[in-house]
Formats: structure tokens, C-alpha cells, sequence
């Protein structure tokens, strides 16, 4: 390894970071096998896979092919997507059905659990040893894969801590709150992602999530278009209330200083709560009506008014629960990242909620959007500037010392570093964790 925990650990300051981790292949590297190789990873929701040989792949790690699949028995596994006899990878589309995984290169064949059933020409291996049902040769279970309310994650550390222990209640609370919208209790994918490929390194965006000192300067040219439209266009119109969800990300400093942010261990952190920018969207009177039969008056109510905006479960989910909305980031080198954006429908809820979520998918996330664009000119901006040596370091001093520790989070204010500093405590413990670091090298 080119560095040494103790070089790591100089990388972050309590209030700088040193520009070489947006930079260096090598660190990328390393949290690739040390960050994407140890925490919790989102690989897919179950709705992806609803029947029996359905499959859906994704990458953990440092470049490791897995598959998500259900079984016959309906269960789902996370499975390493690596033939038992000489590695090929086994499939190689993002996403289908089989009754049983064939490999391309010699045809061993495993049943959609991963067990291997088939090796041609048998008679080649009698008295060699060589034993078909030694687990070894199916293909390998990873580490440790659980899911919760559908949403399924894995992790290559067999050493991690559970699923639910790693996200904690209040980042529990959050999914709990994305489902709970549905009077079914459910949510469930809806068509194949947005896939966004970001010219950047994967923590600009993930350092973005709750960065409440930039929408009222980056979005200012979107929301004063969108202000200026609404004028032209009459105030119970389809028009109008589209345009509605423009104006909130040119929001006041004043807005966000009064915006809590929630930050946990694992580097994960949501900004919201009973107050954020989609607050104000409008509850449309029959779904309420549907909420409210399933709930109850006071239930209905307090799952509505709990609006985190954006929910960073470190470093591979975020959602946010008002929309229904998902980004998956997916790290490609240390410049490149894709950003999957996924939209769910509420289970039992009328369509005019997944209207709502796939205009809001549409005009916010996606790569011909209004909002995500200007985004990212920033983060490719901050990723040419910083090849500038002129300085070495970043800095990220905002509310520092002002954060109340609560004992199971710590609470901010969205206009400060908060998230970011959580983001690389977090990233400080992977990346120099002694055990891992002798595994890996
Ligand atoms: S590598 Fe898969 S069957 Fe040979
Ligand atoms: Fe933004």
C-alpha cells in the first residue's frame, strides 16, 4: 500500500482535509477495499427481484461483481457473481431472469441459490479428487447481506456489525418514514433507474447531501427562471404547481439556519426532520383520506410532517422521503461516479403520488434537469480546481465547536460542516482501522 495508516490519518484535520483524497488513484484504491469493502452497501431494493430466478447486480469493494437474487423458496441472496470453476463472471446485464446461472465459458451450471448442479463431461474428473457438492466450487455467498423494509444491503466484512446496529434508529426512523407513506406499509421500485455518470470524485457528491450554504448561490438562476414563470401561468394550473417544486432549493440562509441536521456514526447524517424544503408540498386530499384509514388522524399526521430532505446512509445511499426518490452512488475511478436515481411508488396510494415522484425524479436528479445540473458544473469545477497545488488543503470549519453531542447523534444546523466532518470521521475509522488494513494488504 502506497500509505501508511498513520499517512491516512494526516489526510484529515478536525476542520481540513488534504486535497489528495479527491485525487489520488491510489486512495481511491484504498477506499474502494477499505470504505466500499467494510461498510454496508446498498445493492438493490427487493421489488427488483419479486419472482423466484429474478436478478439484479451491482459492485461492491474494489471492483467485486455481485448479484442480488431470489431464491425459490422467494428468499433473497447477495451473491459474488463468480463462476466456481475458472471465475468468469456469471452475469453480465444489470438486471433478468434465469432458471439457473449457465456459465458462459464451460458450462457449469448452479441453481438460483448458488449452488452448483451441473458440470459437463463428467467422467473427466473421476479419481482426481475432485468433489462437485464441496461448497466450494457453487458460487460463494458474501460476507453478510440483510435487508430493511425491502431495502437490501451487504457487506464484504465478515467482522462488520449487524445491518440494523450500523444504521442506528434515527437512520431507521428515515426508511421507516419512506414506507410508512404508503397505507400499505410498502414501497416498491418502479422502471429501471437514471443512470447520471458525474465527472467527479464519489464524496463531492456525497459531501453535497446536506450542504445547506449553496443552493440560494449554485440554483439561483433555475429558481428566479422558475419564479418568474410561475407569473405567467394561472394559480390552480398543472403548470404552476410543477414549477412549485423549483423555488424551495433557492431557499434563505436564514431558511437553512433554522434546518436541524442529525448526525450519526458511520458517517451517516439526514438534515429535516419536522421542518425542510419539501415541507410545504401539498398533501393531495385523497391520499390523505387513504393515510388516514390505514393510521389513524394523529399517526397520518406525524409520519406527513417528518420530512427529512436528504438521508445519507454513508457512503452508498441517500433518499429522500417526502419524494420517494433514491440515489445509489456507485464510484467508478477516482474522477467518475455514477449516480443511479430510482423512484418509488407507494403501495395503495392513489397515481397522482407517483406523478408527483417521477416530475420531481425528472425536473431535480436527472442529467436534462433543472437542479442536479448545476450541481454538478460544481463539483467538476471543484475537481479541476483542486489540481491546483496552491493550496493543500480544504477547509470545513463552519458551526465547528457549536454541534451538540445527544449522545446517540449529534445535532447541527444544516448551514454548518457537520455532515461533512461526520462523512470523514467515518472515513478516518475505515481507512485506518488496524485489522482491516493487515487483511487487505
Ligand atoms: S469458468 Fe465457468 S465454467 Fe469454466
Ligand atoms: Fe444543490
Amino acid at each position: 500500500m502506497k500509505y501508511s495508516n498513520e499517512q491516512l490519518a494526516q489526510l484529515i484535520e478536525p476542520t481540513r482535509v488534504h486535497r489528495k483524497v479527491y485525487l489520488d488513484p491510489d486512495i481511491f484504491d484504498m477506499e474502494m477495499e477499505r470504505i466500499w469493502g467494510s461498510a454496508w452497501i446498498y445493492i438493490g431494493h427487493e421489488s427488483q427481484v419479486k419472482t423466484p430466478g429474478e436478478y439484479a447486480t451491482a459492485t461492491m469493494g474494489n471492483k467485486v461483481p455481485v448479484i442480488m437474487v431470489r431464491d425459490k423458496d422467494s428468499k433473497i441472496h447477495v451473491l459474488h457473481n463468480r463462476c466456481g470453476h475458472k471465475g468468469a463472471k456469471l452475469v453480465d446485464q444489470a438486471s433478468g431472469k434465469v432458471s439457473a446461472f449457465r456459465c458462459c465459458y464451460h458450462g457449469w451450471t448452479y441453481r438460483i441459490d448458488g449452488k452448483l448442479v451441473g458440470v459437463p463431461n463428467m467422467p473427466g474428473y473421476e479419481g482426481t479428487g475432485f468433489d462437485k457438492s464441496d461448497p466450494q466450487y457453487s458460487m460463494q455467498k458474501v460476507a453478510q447481506y440483510d435487508s430493511y423494509r425491502g431495502f437490501v444491503f451487504a457487506t464484504l466484512d465478515p467482522t462488520a456489525p449487524k445491518l440494523t446496529t450500523w444504521m442506528g434508529a434515527g437512520m431507521a426512523e428515515c426508511l421507516d418514514n419512506l414506507c410508512d407513506r404508503s397505507p400499505e406499509g410498502e414501497v416498491e421500485v418502479i422502471g429501471k433507474p437514471m443512470r447520471y455518470v458525474h465527472d467527479c470524485n464519489w464524496k463531492m457528491f456525497t459531501e453535497n447531501l446536506n450542504d445547506g450554504m449553496h443552493p440560494m448561490v449554485v440554483h439561483q438562476g433555475v429558481v428566479d427562471a422558475a419564479l418568474q414563470y410561475m407569473k405567467t401561468v394561472p394559480e390552480d394550473s398543472a403548470e404552476r404547481s410543477e414549477a412549485e417544486i423549483i423555488p424551495p432549493f433557492g431557499a434563505s440562509y436564514e431558511h437553512f439556519e433554522s434546518t436541524d441536521l442529525f448526525a450519526y456514526q458511520y458517517g451517516h447524517h439526514y438534515d429535516g426532520g419536522r421542518t425542510s424544503i419539501h415541507a410545504a408540498y401539498s398533501v393531495p386530499n385523497d391520499y390523505e383520506q387513504l393515510m388516514i384509514a390505514a393510521y389513524g388522524q394523529k399517526k397520518t399526521r406525524e409520519i406527513l410532517t417528518f420530512n427529512s430532505h436528504n438521508t445519507m446512509y454513508y457512503p452508498s445511499l441517500t433518499t429522500k422521503t417526502a419524494v420517494q426518490n433514491i440515489r445509489v452512488v456507485r464510484p467508478i475511478s477516482v474522477n467518475k461516479t455514477i449516480i443511479e436515481s430510482w423512484s418509488f411508488r407507494l403501495k395503495g396510494a392513489p397515481d397522482n403520488m407517483l406523478k408527483r415522484t417521477i416530475l420531481y425524479s425528472r425536473l431535480i436528479n436527472s442529467s436534462f434537469g433543472m437542479v442536479g445540473p448545476d450541481d454538478l458544473t460544481a463539483y467538476y469545477r471543484m475537481q479541476n480546481g483542486l489540481e491546483s497545488n496552491g493550496s493543500d488543503w480544504i477547509e470545513m470549519h463552519r458551526h465547528y465547536g457549536r454541534d451538540e453531542d445527544k449522545g446517540d447523534y449529534i445535532h447541527g444546523l444544516l448551514t454548518g460542516d457537520l455532515d461533512i466532518r461526520t462523512q470523514y470521521k467515518a472515513w478516518k475509522d475505515y481507512m485506518t482501522r488496524e485489522q482491516l488494513a493487515q487483511e487487505v494488504a
